[in-house]
């Protein structure tokens, strides 16, 4: 080391303080089988890649009482993940619960400006008990530091919140706002008001786990989109997002080498039965499609009428939704569409094509639905993708009936390439409702009621439920023989790669929020 000596010896003296905080640190976290700041930024980037940023800053000495640990409770930093920079911070909950000040909050906020400056991914990694209580109120400005930026950059670089530890307020509410929140089970929890506080207001009696653990976001609020038992697979998965993303909106993401076509996916179409009325699962269809079979499913547990998730084709990365036929026939209810919608908007603000696969019978009915405002949040899924910019490409597997045809990725909804299996039923409704509604004269008056309508039925699905009027009318582009299906999405998915929206020139739609 250069330097004088004094100057030498008092960045050594520094240093092994440090050292001896980590190792403590360390010791503390280690019990509760989690692990330090620094040794999650150490797994997240690349071997040597962290440079921090701020080790010595603290709170000021000023007229706010309260402890000035040396670098304050949160880790900060930049360095690479994969080669690509990323912009880093990590909660250290040995000090002082991983409470935000305004220290930390300055901390993290300009972490969040490297980001936005460098055009690259903001990671944060959290373990806090939310606004420093000895900070009083300019603890809470700390909050408001992060939350401006976490609007501000919303849809300019991606922001994963990987929680790992307790997350209460302004803990919870700065991760909800970004692009994705990842959840270690058992070890991360997420909350605006805590147990002890729903006990005092409304008496009920509920365990931090059962309130906000990561099965209970995972499966029941949503607000998590992917579950882990472990802070290393949590890890790996955000790592495995930022692969499918660009590092900001005005890059394409990141192409990579072809991957293999999976095996047996000329054979796709016998996955789905010809019986309409037996299920089938649309992940077997997803992963017989994409390279490799490779599948990183977004919200797997949540909303599961509709799948969700990211993959390749011919080494392009792609944002897929369908409906799933193997739970509820696929039907859309209002988490079904907040799920896809929110997740067609994430694909278009980072620019990965998305590809619907689509086989719904309609949206849930049910007075639950129709009171918990399903036409709304319906609705957010036409605004998704009818606005999208990206490529838009439909697979028709079998049917599409009613409105939910409409917001399944249609031709008159702005969708760049449909094509259609010759098994797909396009229709203002199914045979069996729409035989009942056309012919209910013809039934009663018949001789043999049940032969009438085996007759009808056939008639109707003859006449409506093929793809062929759809295709007659340009509203699918193509029947396809599903083994084409990859295939055909490969070339269009490449002939879409310079696709150029002009924006009509208003401040922005009014979703249906
Ligand atoms: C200061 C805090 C703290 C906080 C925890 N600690 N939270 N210090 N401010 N907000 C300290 C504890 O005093 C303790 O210090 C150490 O951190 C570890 O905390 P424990 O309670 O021992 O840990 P645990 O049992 O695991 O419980 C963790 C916890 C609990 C659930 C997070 O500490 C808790 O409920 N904290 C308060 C949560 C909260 O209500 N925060 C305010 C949110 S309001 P010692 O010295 O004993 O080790 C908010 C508004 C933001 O965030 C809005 C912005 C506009």
């Amino acid at each position: 080391m250069s330097g004088t000596a004094e100057g030498t010896d008092q960045l050594l003296a520094r240093r092994a303080a440090a050292q001896e905080r980590e190792e403590q640190a360390r010791a503390k976290q280690h019990e509760r089988g989690r692990g330090t700041a620094r040794e999650r930024i150490d797994k997240l980037l690349d071997d040597g890649s962290f440079t921090e940023v701020d080790r010595y800053r603290r709170e000021p000495v000023g007229p706010t009482p309260g402890p000035r640990p040396e670098g304050d409770a949160v880790v900060t930093g930049h360095g690479t993940i994969d080669g690509r920079p990323v912009a880093v911070y990590a909660q250290d909950f040995t000090v002082l619960g991983g409470s935000v000040s305004l220290t930390v909050g300055q901390k993290v906020a300009k972490v969040m400006d490297i980001a936005a400056k460098g055009g690259m991914p903001i990671i944060g990694m959290n373990d806090s008990g939310g606004a420093r209580i000895q900070g009083g109120l300019v603890a809470l400005t700390g909050y408001g530091e992060i939350f401006r930026r976490n609007v501000g950059l919303s849809g300019v670089v991606p922001q994963l919140s990987l929680m790992m530890g307790p997350c209460a307020g302004g803990a919870a509410y700065s991760p909800a706002m970004t692009d994705f929140v990842l959840m270690v089970r058992q070890s991360s929890y997420m909350f605006v008001t805590g147990p002890e506080v729903i006990r005092a207001v409304t008496g009920e009696r509920v365990d931090p786990e059962t309130l906000g653990g990561a099965d209970t976001h995972a499966t029941r609020s949503g607000v998590a989109h992917l579950a882990t038992d472990s802070e290393a697979e949590c890890i790996e998965d955000a790592q495995a997002l930022l692969s499918y993303l660009p590092s900001n909106h005005l890059q394409l993401p990141p192409d990579v080498a072809p991957g293999e076509a999976p095996e047996g996916h000329r054979d796709i179409g016998r996955i789905v039965p010809d019986d309409p009325s037996r299920s089938y699962d649309m992940r077997d269809v997803i992963t017989k499609v994409v390279d490799d079979g490779e599948f990183l499913e977004i919200q797997p547990e949540w909303a599961t009428t509709m799948i969700c998730g990211f993959a390749r084709l011919g080494g392009m990365s792609v944002g897929i939704y369908g409906n799933q036929p193997k739970i509820r026939a696929g039907v859309i209810d209002i988490d079904a569409s907040e799920k896809a919608s929110r997740f067609i908007r994430t694909c278009d603000a980072f620019n990965v094509p998305i590809i619907c696969f689509a086989d719904v019978p309609g949206y849930l009915p049910g007075v639950d639905q129709e009171w918990g405002g399903i036409i709304r949040h319906g609705a957010k899924l036409i605004f998704a993708w009818t606005e999208a910019t990206v490529p838009k490409l439909t697979v028709n597997t079998r049917k599409a009936y009613g409105g939910a045809y409409g917001v399944m990725g249609a031709k008159q909804l702005d969708a760049d390439a449909n094509f259609a299996w010759p098994q797909a039923e396009l229709a203002v409704m199914g045979a069996e409702g729409a035989v009942s509604v056309l012919w209910r004269k013809e039934l009663k008056e018949a001789e043999d009621p049940d032969a009438k309508r085996a007759e009808l039925l056939a008639l109707y699905r003859r006449e409506f439920l093929q793809p062929y009027p759809a295709a007659e009318r340009g509203y699918v582009d193509d029947v396809i023989d599903p083994a084409e299906t990859r295939d055909k999405l490969i070339v269009a998915l490449q002939r879409l790669r310079t696709k150029y929206i002009e924006r009509v020139d208003r401040k922005f739609s009014n979703i249906t929020l």
